[in-house]
Order: C-alpha cells, then structure tokens, then sequence
C-alpha cells in the first residue's frame, strides 16, 4: 500500500496500480533489457573469471635453464638479499625488531599477508623448495615469477611483486631459479590465498607478459640503483596507494599504512630527498650503515613487546646487499622528486584508558 498526497493536499490511498496495455509493453521491455545486462555481466564476470590469465599471457615456455655454479651464486644473493624471495617465503619472527627470518624456515611459505594488515584477502607465499617446486618446469617458474600465473594456470596477487620481476634482466631469475632449486626440501602446504570480492575476479586481470629489460653496468649508480630498487620493490611499501594504485606525485614518499596484530599502526617512511621529511640530509655513509647496523654482531636482535615500535622493513635481509649496490640505490634515490610527506612511523590506535 502507498499514501500520498494529491494536489489539494488530501490523502491519495493506491490499494491497486492497474497496468495500461502501453505500460505492459514498456515493463515487458524493461525486463527484457535487465536480463540482457544481467547475461552480459555473467558473460564478462565469467570470462575474467577463467579465460584471462590465459588470455594476457601465453603458456609457460619450455626453457631449459643450465644451472650453473655463477648462476646459482647470482641468485642466492639476489634471492636473500635484493629480490626477498626467500623473506616472504618462509616465516617471520615479528617479536623481535625487523621481524627476521626464522631459521629452518627458508623457502617452506605460509607467513599471513591478511586483511587486518591491509591486503584484499588473507594471502599466504607457497613453499617454494624443492619439496612443492620439484615437478613444476623452468618455464612454469619463470611464468610464475615474472608474470604471476602458476603452474595450474590460475592467476597470482601481486602481493609478490611479479610485476617488478618481470621487468628485470631474464638472466637474473634464470640465477634465482637455479638457487631455489638448491634449497633444503621442506615438507609443508601453505593455506590457499583467499582474495576477498571483488578482488577474486579482478584478480584474473593482474598478470601480465613480463617486459624484460638489459642490466645496467654496474659502475652506472643511478640507473644500476634503480634497477635494484625495482627488483626490491621498495616502492610497494614506499609509495602510499589507494586500493591498490600508487598515488600520483607521492612516488616514495611512504605513508602506506599496516594494521598490526596488536591494535598499532606502522607507516613506511619517506624516502624520497626532501630534507625536512624524507631522507635528504642523509649522507651515503649514513644511509649505508642504517642498512649494515643490522649485520653487526654488536646489533643485538631485540624482542619487542605489544605496542612496541616494530617494523616490516626487511632489515635483516637487506642488511646482506653489497655496499655497492646500498651506494647505487642510494644516488637514484637522490634522484627522484623530493615530496614534502610528513609521515608518523608508528602510533597506537587503541592507547590504553587513563
Ligand atoms: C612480498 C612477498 C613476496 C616476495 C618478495 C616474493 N614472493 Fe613469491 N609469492 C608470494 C605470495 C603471497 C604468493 C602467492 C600469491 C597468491 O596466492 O595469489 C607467491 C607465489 C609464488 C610462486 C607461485 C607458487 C605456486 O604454488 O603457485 C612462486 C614460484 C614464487 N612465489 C617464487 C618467488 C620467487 C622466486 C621470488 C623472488 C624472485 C618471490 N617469490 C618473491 C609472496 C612473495
Ligand atoms: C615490506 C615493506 C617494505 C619494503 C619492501 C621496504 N621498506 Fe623501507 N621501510 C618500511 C617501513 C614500514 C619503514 C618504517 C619503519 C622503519 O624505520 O623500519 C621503512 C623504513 C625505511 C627507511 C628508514 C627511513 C627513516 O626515516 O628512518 C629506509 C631508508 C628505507 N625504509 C628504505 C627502503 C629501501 C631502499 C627499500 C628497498 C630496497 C625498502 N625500504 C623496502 C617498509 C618497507
């Protein structure tokens, strides 16, 4: 039933609506309209749902990929200490300052990228040792790591920085290729991902064909450094997003946000040279030894209680680059837009009652 009021002001009451031969038609039309986009969505929703990895990249290639003694070499320094394969790949110990690495863990997967820190879904790094790995091809992993589409064809989140990867030298993961293929076999099956609606579906659309580039020389620090920076993926934690976008004009400039189990938050810093709220009053020397502090023996690892400044920088892993290349990141990070950010590393969200 519906009141309202007509235009004398006196209450209309509609106990029935009856329907005019001409409305008839324009409901029949309507209709017809409404199952016809409702089709077309299925239509799309399905087709991204399961043809589009396929769709975007090709089929895993049948690359035979040597494994040589300077390779496997490459790619463990690549591996531990640039690319952070094996950081996300094995379990964090996040009492203790810089969440190291637990040792035994290398490569077995299962750490929790969750929803509570920020990410579309629970997402949960596989075991990547030869135990999960042994019957899946060169080509299989090359696709996986540089492309984002695993051995069954289903697409991967970005989570692991597949797109960095897949604009690095192809020489450089033929190395870490043939280093995780030495890893110690650990038996273990992580949890399946669970991307949350509608990252589910988009997800489909994230792989894309690796742009593979040429290594810079060495001795070029600016373009070497930021060859590095991109294989690290500084920039996914660096540079603050919106749902999932890098937000334009902040490149580097941190803020990007992580919900800690215990009710606190941990922003990323600035990076960038501005010298009041990013790192340009840093020397290089400085800059270095923030990174080398962590391979002192003196530098005891220490524990951290709840509510404790904590971090997810990789430190511990980092702290293993070569102070040649910590010297080439640093010039091409003098080199990007200083942006005036101002960023609280680390704040309690839920203080306790006074
Ligand atoms: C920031 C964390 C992170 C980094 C760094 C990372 N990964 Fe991953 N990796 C993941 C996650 C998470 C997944 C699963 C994504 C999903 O389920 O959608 C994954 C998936 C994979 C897969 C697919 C396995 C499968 O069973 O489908 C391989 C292979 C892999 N990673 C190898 C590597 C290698 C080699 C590197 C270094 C070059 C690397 N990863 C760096 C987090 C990471
Ligand atoms: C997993 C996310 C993550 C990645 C990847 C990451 N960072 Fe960080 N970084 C952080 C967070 C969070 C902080 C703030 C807390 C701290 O100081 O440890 C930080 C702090 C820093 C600081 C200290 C700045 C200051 O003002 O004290 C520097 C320098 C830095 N990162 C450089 C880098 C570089 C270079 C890379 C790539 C080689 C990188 N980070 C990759 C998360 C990350």
């Amino acid at each position: 039933m519906n009141t309202e009021r007509n235009f004398r002001g006196t209450p209309t009451v509609h106990t029935y609506f009856p329907l005019t031969p001409c409305m008839k038609k324009v409901l029949k039309i309507t209709l017809i309209i409404l199952a016809v986009i409702v089709v077309a969505i299925t239509a799309v929703v399905g087709y991204v749902k399961t043809a589009l990895p396929g769709a975007n990249v090709a089929d895993a290639s049948d690359i035979k990929i040597e494994y040589t003694a300077e390779r496997i070499e490459r790619g463990k320094y690549l591996a531990n200490a640039v690319a952070m394969c094996i950081d996300c790949h094995s379990i964090r110990d996040l009492s203790v300052f810089g969440a190291p690495m637990i040792a035994g863990t290398e490569g077995k997967g299962g750490e929790k990228f969750s929803k509570e820190l920020g990410f579309p879904g629970d997402f949960y790094p596989p075991n990547i040792t030869p135990a999960a790995l042994g019957n899946w091809t060169d080509g299989e992993l090359l696709r996986a790591i540089t492309e984002g589409v695993s051995k069954d064809g289903h697409a991967l989140f970005p989570v692991m920085p597949y797109l960095s990867f897949g604009q690095m030298d192809k020489e450089d993961i033929y190395s870490i290729i043939a280093y995780i293929r030495t890893l110690k076999p650990i038996e273990n099956t992580a949890p399946p991902s669970e991307p949350e609606f509608p990252v589910n579906i988009l997800i489909n659309t994230m792989p894309q064909p690796a742009k593979f580039s040429t290594i810079p020389p060495k001795e070029e620090l600016v373009p070497y450094g930021k060859y590095l920076l991109t294989m690290a993926a500084c920039s996914d934690c660096h540079t603050p997003m919106d749902k999932g976008k890098p937000l334009e004009g902040k490149y580097l400039a941190g803020g990007l946000e992580f919900n800690l189990p215990d009710g606190t938050v941990l922003r990323s810093a600035n990076i960038t040279p501005d010298k009041q709220t990013g790192i340009g009053n840093w020397t290089e020397e400085y800059f270095i030894s923030r990174f080398k502090m962590y391979s002192d023996s003196a530098y005891v690892q220490h524990k951290v209680g709840p509510k404790e400044f904590k971090t997810l920088m990789p430190w511990f892993s980092y702290t293993n680059m070569e102070t040649h290349d910590l010297k080439a990141i640093y010039a091409y990070l003098q080199t990007v837009p200083a942006v005036n950010n101002q960023v609280i590393k680390f704040e309690d969200r839920e203080p306790a009652a006074e």
